[in-house]
This record gives structure tokens, C-alpha cells and sequence, in this order.
């Protein structure tokens, strides 16, 4: 076995590839193929080499180097082939999860989502990347407006960081802002410590009966009694934003009291397809181009379809498009 010396200093890399046997000055090394333009300039131009990391063509170095050519192909060989004795039992496992990945291609994924896991929580599990959960300016945003109580025991993070996305967009846009369904305020709130809402000459209005569900309403009947009178509350939660108008009263009546001519976002949260679509179609004249509509249920599953069918019709209707969001929202862009 040929045994090749080199100094480790002059080029760690490729150190690193010839095994990293050793962390002094001396390493022993099996040269590949793919290290074998770096590893003749070595031997035949140590000193170009090292000195000014000038190549020589690659003709030269075969010609001058034609009898190390065999002893590569065997040490190549046998390195190859220990690696195979060394990782016997990893090459088993990875055969086997192969062949399981082929025949249950399902469970499979569903396993590997499990496994790397960045988010599982409001119906949605993914590997995929997550990085909000590492912006702080939303994770404190998020904090205050959970403490509203708004959400319960439920961590909605995801569809909360996608509203405060959408609201960053807006917010760069001529036109107020409207919430259709508000309870506590946790949307709301986040969205405007989340933009510091105070430093934009708009308006925020929040459109609520502050006491649940309104009698009579197709899809109200589950959601009775989830939510109780919270209207003091939520006016002093909103005191420090001189943007904020709480509107109380049951959608569509009170949608007269939005007062403005440009609107740049609109959130739909009022489980309930009747009052939501009526909103929509009310307000979409006054939504500026560009400006969001978030419909926080549309995707939202089975319990969820009568919203969903219903915005379907009112997109043909109005000519939109409706992105479904894996959190379960619907995303509206006016053209
Ligand atoms: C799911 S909650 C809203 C959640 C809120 N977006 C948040 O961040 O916590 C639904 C709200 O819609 C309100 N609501 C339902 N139908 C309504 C209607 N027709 N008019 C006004 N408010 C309504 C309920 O009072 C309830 O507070």
C-alpha cells in the first residue's frame, strides 16, 4: 500500500477528504479518482501549487504521473470496498427503508414528517421550514395577543405569522384596515404590536357583536355559547391604539360604520359563511389593488364547507382567485 505524506496545513480540504486521519503536521492518505487533479499537482508541483494555486493542465499531470495509476485504482478499490464491510449494518437499514418507503409510500412520509417535525399544532403537521417561530418581534407580538384569551387553550401560531405577513403587505398600501369577527382581540392585536400599528396614520376597524354568535344563523348552531360578552375588555385592550374602532353589533348591519373610502386588509373570522360573504361582497369595491383578504376558515375541513362553498361561488361571482393555505386559511389578492 502506497502511503502518501503531506502536509495537512497547506490544504485542509483536501486533508479532510484523504480521511482527516490525523491533526498534526502529517496525515496518511488513500487517494480517489475525484482527488486525483489536486492530488498529482501535489506530488509533481508542490511548490506551484501551494504558492500560487496555478493548475497545470490536466495532460501534463497524467503524463507525468502515468505510473501512480494502478496503484490509485487499487487503493481506490480497497477503500471502497472496507467501506462497505465498515457500514454493513447502515446499508441494511437503508435497503430496508427502501423497500418500505416503496411499499408504503404513505406511511412513509407520514413517519418522516413526524420525525423532522418543525410544526404540529392547529391541524397542520410539517417538516417543511418554520423560521417565524424564531422571529422574535412575532413571538412577542404572538405572546400579547394570546394573553387576550382570544384562542383558548389552541396555538393558531401559523395562521396568526401568515395574518401578520399579510398585514406587513397591506400596511404599505393606501386604505384601513377590517376585522369581521374579532372575540377577544388576539388577531387584531398581534397584527398591530406586530407592525406597531401607532406609527401608520390608518385606522383598524373590528367588527364583533362582543357577545357571541347572533341567533338564526345556518352554521352558529355548534358555536354556541363558545363565546361570552367581552366588549369592556376588549375596548380597553385596544385603549393604547389611537387607530383601533370597535364596532359592535351583528355583520352585515354594522358594516355601514366603516367609514372609509380605501381599505388595504381585510380578515374574515366569523364561522359563519352568511355574515362573512356579505362583508366581502360589501366591502370589495373599496379594496384597494394588492390589498389582502384573509379568510381565516376557508380551508379549514370538513366542519368548515359550507364557508368554502360558499366564497367558490362568490369568487366566480366577483372574478378572484382563492390561494388554500395549508394552515387552513383562503388568501385573496385584489387585482
Ligand atoms: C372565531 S371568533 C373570532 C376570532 C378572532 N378573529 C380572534 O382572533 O380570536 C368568531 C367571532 O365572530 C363573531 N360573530 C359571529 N357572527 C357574527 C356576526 N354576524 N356579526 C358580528 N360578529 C359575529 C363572534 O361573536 C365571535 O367573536
Amino acid at each position: 500500500m502506497l502511503r502518501i505524506t503531506f502536509c495537512v496545513r497547506q490544504d485542509m480540504n483536501a486533508a479532510s477528504r484523504f480521511e482527516r486521519k490525523v491533526r498534526s503536521s502529517e496525515a496518511t492518505c488513500r487517494p480517489g479518482f475525484k482527488d486525483l487533479r489536486s492530488y498529482l499537482n501535489r506530488l509533481k508541483y508542490p511548490k506551484k501549487v501551494g504558492a500560487s494555486g496555478a493548475i497545470p493542465s490536466l495532460a501534463a499531470i497524467i503524463l507525468n504521473s502515468l505510473h501512480t495509476i494502478p496503484i490509485l485504482i487499487w487503493s481506490q478499490l480497497t477503500h471502497v470496498l472496507s467501506g462497505f464491510r465498515l457500514s454493513s449494518s447502515r446499508m441494511r437499514v437503508m435497503v430496508l427503508t427502501r423497500v418500505l418507503r416503496k411499499l408504503f409510500p404513505s406511511l412513509a412520509e407520514a413517519a418522516a414528517t413526524l420525525r423532522f417535525r418543525t410544526y404540529m399544532e392547529d391541524g397542520l403537521i410539517t417538516r417543511h421550514a418554520a423560521d417565524f417561530l424564531k422571529d422574535k418581534r412575532f413571538l412577542s407580538a404572538y405572546a400579547i395577543g394570546k394573553a387576550t384569551g382570544s384562542w383558548k387553550n389552541m396555538n393558531p401560531r401559523w395562521r396568526v405569522y401568515t395574518a401578520c405577513w399579510a398585514a406587513s403587505h397591506a400596511v404599505t398600501l393606501p386604505g384601513d384596515f377590517v376585522e369581521c369577527g374579532v372575540n377577544r382581540g388576539g388577531m387584531a392585536l398581534t397584527i398591530m404590536e406586530y407592525l406597531n400599528f401607532n406609527i401608520f396614520e390608518k385606522r383598524f376597524f373590528l367588527l364583533d357583536t362582543y357577545t357571541g354568535f347572533p341567533e338564526g344563523l345556518q352554521t352558529a348552531a355548534a358555536n354556541q355559547g363558545q363565546y361570552s360578552n367581552c366588549y369592556h375588555d376588549v375596548v380597553k385592550t385596544f385603549m393604547p391604539y389611537r387607530g383601533a374602532r370597535i364596532v359592535k353589533g351583528v355583520v352585515p348591519d354594522t358594516l355601514s360604520m366603516i367609514d372609509a373610502d380605501q381599505l388595504a386588509f381585510l380578515s374574515i373570522d366569523m364561522n359563519a359563511a352568511e355574515p362573512e360573504v356579505a362583508a366581502v361582497r360589501q366591502l370589495w369595491p373599496r379594496l384597494v389593488a394588492g390589498a389582502v383578504v384573509l379568510l381565516d376558515d376557508y380551508g379549514g375541513g370538513p366542519s368548515y364547507m359550507l364557508q368554502k362553498n360558499a366564497f367558490d361561488a362568490l369568487a366566480q361571482e366577483l372574478g378572484f382567485t382563492i390561494l388554500c393555505l395549508p394552515t387552513g386559511q383562503g388568501l385573496i389578492i385584489k387585482a
